[in-house]
Order: C-alpha cells, then sequence, then structure tokens
C-alpha cells in the first residue's frame, strides 16, 4: 500500500482546488494540507507538492521548502498553477524554475495550469513600471481558472501517476535493470526534411546502444503506442503551428503520465527584413509558436519534456539549414544523459516516473 501526501501553498485558492482534485483520485493511505503544517514529508513514499508561480517562479519560500523537502530517496509530484495561458512561450523557463528547486528528489510527475490571477494583484500590475508587468496585465486571460475541465485534468494526472505507482511496486526490481534502452520516434514530415532529421537522429543515438525507432504519424496508431523509454514528436511547421498531422496524432496519443518525452520542429530559418536586420527571439515567437503548442499538448498529457529544438530549413520545401546534423548530434548528446542507466532519470528506476 501506498502511502501518499499531498501538500500545498495557495494564496487565492487556485493551487488548492488543484490540491483537492488530484487528492480525491487517490485511493488508500492519504492526507491533504497547506504545506506550512509539514514539517518532512519522511515517511509518504510519494509526495504531491503545489505551489503557486509568483513572479516568473518560485517565491523565495517556496523555493526553500522544495530544497528542504526534496532530498534523495524522496519521491514527488510538482503540481504548479499560473495565470500565464499555457501554450505562453515564457512559461516553460518559469516552470523549469520547480523542477530545479525539486531537483534534489525524484519527480515522479509534473503537472500545471492555468488558475486566476487574482483582481487586486492584476491592478497592481496594470500600474507598474515593468512593461511587460503591464502587457500581462492586459493579456491576462486566467479568469475562472482552474475551470472544470482543468479541474478534471488534473484528476486523470493524479490517477495516471497512481496507477503507475501501484505497477511500479509489482515489477519484478530485474526487469529493466540492465535491458536495451528504446526510443519512439514520431515525426509528420512533409518535404523529407524531417524524415531525415530523425534518420540523423537514430544514427547518432545508435552509436550510444539505443534503439531508435522512427516512423512517420501516419503509419502509427496513437492508441496504440509501444512502451519506451523516451518518446520524441517532431513536426514541420503551418502558419506557426504544428502541422494537423502532428495535432491531431499528440490529441489522441495515449501515454502514461510521467513519460519522458522530447519535441523537435522544422522551422523557416529566421529571414531578415528589407534592411537586413533578422527577427528577435521575441519577435519570432510571436509567429513561430509550435513548440509551445507542442509542449503544452505533452504536458496536457502528463509527460516530462526533458529537451526542445529547432532545425531550420531555408525553404518552404527545404532544404535544412547548412549545420544541421551538428544540430542533431547535440540534440542527441542533450538527451541521452537522460537515458543513461548511471544518470538521474535511469532506467533502471521507473524510466516513465523519472523526470529531467
Ligand atoms: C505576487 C504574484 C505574482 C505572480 N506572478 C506570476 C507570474 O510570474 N506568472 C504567472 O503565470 N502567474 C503569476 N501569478 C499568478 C498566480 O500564479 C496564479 O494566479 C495562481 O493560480 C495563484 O495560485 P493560488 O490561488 O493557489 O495562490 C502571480 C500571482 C501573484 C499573487
Amino acid at each position: 500500500m501506498v502511502k501518499v501526501l499531498v501538500a500545498y501553498m495557495s494564496k487565492t485558492g487556485n493551487t488548492r482546488k488543484v490540491a483537492e482534485a488530484m487528492f480525491e483520485e487517490i485511493d488508500g493511505e492519504k492526507e491533504i494540507k497547506p504545506i506550512d503544517e509539514v514539517d518532512t514529508i519522511e515517511g509518504y513514499d510519494v509526495a504531491f507538492l503545489g505551489f503557486p508561480i509568483h513572479q516568473e517562479g518560485p517565491d523565495k519560500k517556496a523555493a526553500r521548502l522544495l530544497e528542504q523537502h526534496c532530498t534523495e530517496g524522496r519521491k514527488v509530484v510538482l503540481f504548479i498553477t499560473h495565470a500565464a495561458p499555457g501554450d505562453n512561450p515564457e512559461l516553460p523557463p518559469m516552470l523549469d524554475k520547480f523542477r530545479q528547486a525539486a531537483r534534489g528528489a525524484e519527480i515522479v510527475g509534473f503537472f500545471d495550469c492555468q488558475g486566476q490571477l487574482d483582481k487586486s494583484t492584476k491592478r497592481i500590475m496594470s500600474m507598474l513600471p515593468s512593461a511587460k508587468l503591464r502587457r500581462w496585465a492586459r493579456e491576462d486571460n486566467s479568469a475562472g481558472q482552474p475551470d472544470q475541465a482543468r479541474l478534471d485534468r488534473a484528476r486523470a494526472f493524479s490517477r495516471s501517476v497512481m496507477e503507475r505507482l501501484h505497477d511500479i511496486g509489482r515489477e519484478p526490481q530485474a526487469a529493466s535493470a540492465g535491458r536495451n534502452l528504446k526510443m519512439e520516434y514520431f515525426h509528420a514530415s512533409k518535404y523529407g526534411n524531417g524524415a531525415r532529421v530523425a534518420e540523423e537522429f537514430k544514427k547518432q543515438m545508435a552509436g550510444r546502444g539505443i534503439a531508435v525507432n522512427v516512423r512517420h504519424v501516419r503509419e502509427a496508431k496513437p492508441r496504440e503506442i509501444p512502451p519506451a523509454d523516451l518518446y520524441l514528436f517532431s513536426s514541420p511547421g503551418r502558419m506557426g503551428k504544428p502541422i494537423g498531422d502532428m495535432s491531431r496524432f499528440l490529441k489522441e496519443a495515449r501515454l502514461p503520465a510521467g513519460a519522458r518525452c522530447a519535441i523537435l520542429t522544422t522551422e523557416l530559418a529566421p529571414q531578415p527584413d528589407k534592411s537586413g536586420r533578422l527577427p528577435s527571439e521575441e519577435e519570432l515567437g510571436k509567429c513561430q509558436r509550435m513548440i509551445p503548442i507542442m509542449d503544452q499538448m505533452v504536458r496536457e498529457k502528463g509527460l516530462v519534456n526533458v529537451a526542445r529544438t529547432r532545425v531550420f530549413v531555408t525553404g518552404l520545401k527545404g532544404p535544412p539549414e547548412e549545420g544541421w546534423q551538428e544540430k542533431v548530434a547535440a540534440f542527441a548528446a542533450q538527451i541521452a544523459p537522460s537515458l543513461s542507466p548511471s544518470a538521474e532519470a535511469s532506467p533502471a528506476r521507473p524510466p516513465v516516473l523519472t523526470a529531467a
């Protein structure tokens, strides 16, 4: 029997609502309380720890509590609420700060969703000197969050994490030790660029003893994805979004919460304007939204995204920009350690429950 703690920090009630929804789905021995009332998470098999984003990450107290509780040997599930919409490109680095603060423990699941920005904070933000905060207040669309759909997603996530934890308890120790590492790579290449990138990636990983099964999404059934140590999703862009085939595949994909994944996009290289100036990252992020959209889709499934990259192509139909093989090699090098038996996210531990 797994003993579970759900603990949360919540100023305006959003994170508490998510905590309660997750708590209801947990069977067996369980406790829920504000994190202020938690002395230690020792004695629990897993602790769900929830926080709001404050000023682009955990506030000082949240960071301190995460560092205090997330120590060697502890298993934690993080859940975060934020006013930024899920596909906001500014969000992933904010969420990464929570992972960083919790890195001493094994992060066995990660969930986030929007939570209403309270009115007084919004009013203050709209009057501050910072142009960024004023923009956030102006663009805020978080009213009414977390809504029923998000709370349902939190429940489904909690069930899925608990199912995995129960399964792991039943798995013989030897089952995962010493076996071959395996990746499932799904691409939606239209003009062959994504397919070339996939083959190069496969070659790079083969050199490291990691088998990569590459398939076009049209050749794969999203509801019958075989178990793997990591899933890679690669898409070309269409009008700044992932191509329809990939969006549909990701929407339908059935994968266990906590499974590791990575995202790669093949995007048109930034074009200079008449004066020869290239767009800034911020300008680019406004029109090229493939990575944030795919990021959000995998997060909504409770997957843990360990890496993301863009490979530029020189024209609408390609070819990939010079040096693309090096970029793919760097991406493979970034991913491989998270699969290595000696790494933190070790497959000798339950593979789908570890995080970057
Ligand atoms: C002081 C303060 C700072 C915040 N900073 C951010 C931020 O940087 N990014 C963001 O997406 N939301 C931000 N928010 C919004 C909260 O993260 C969001 O409303 C959250 O759901 C609140 O959770 P709670 O009701 O559990 O306190 C901030 C809220 C407050 C009060």
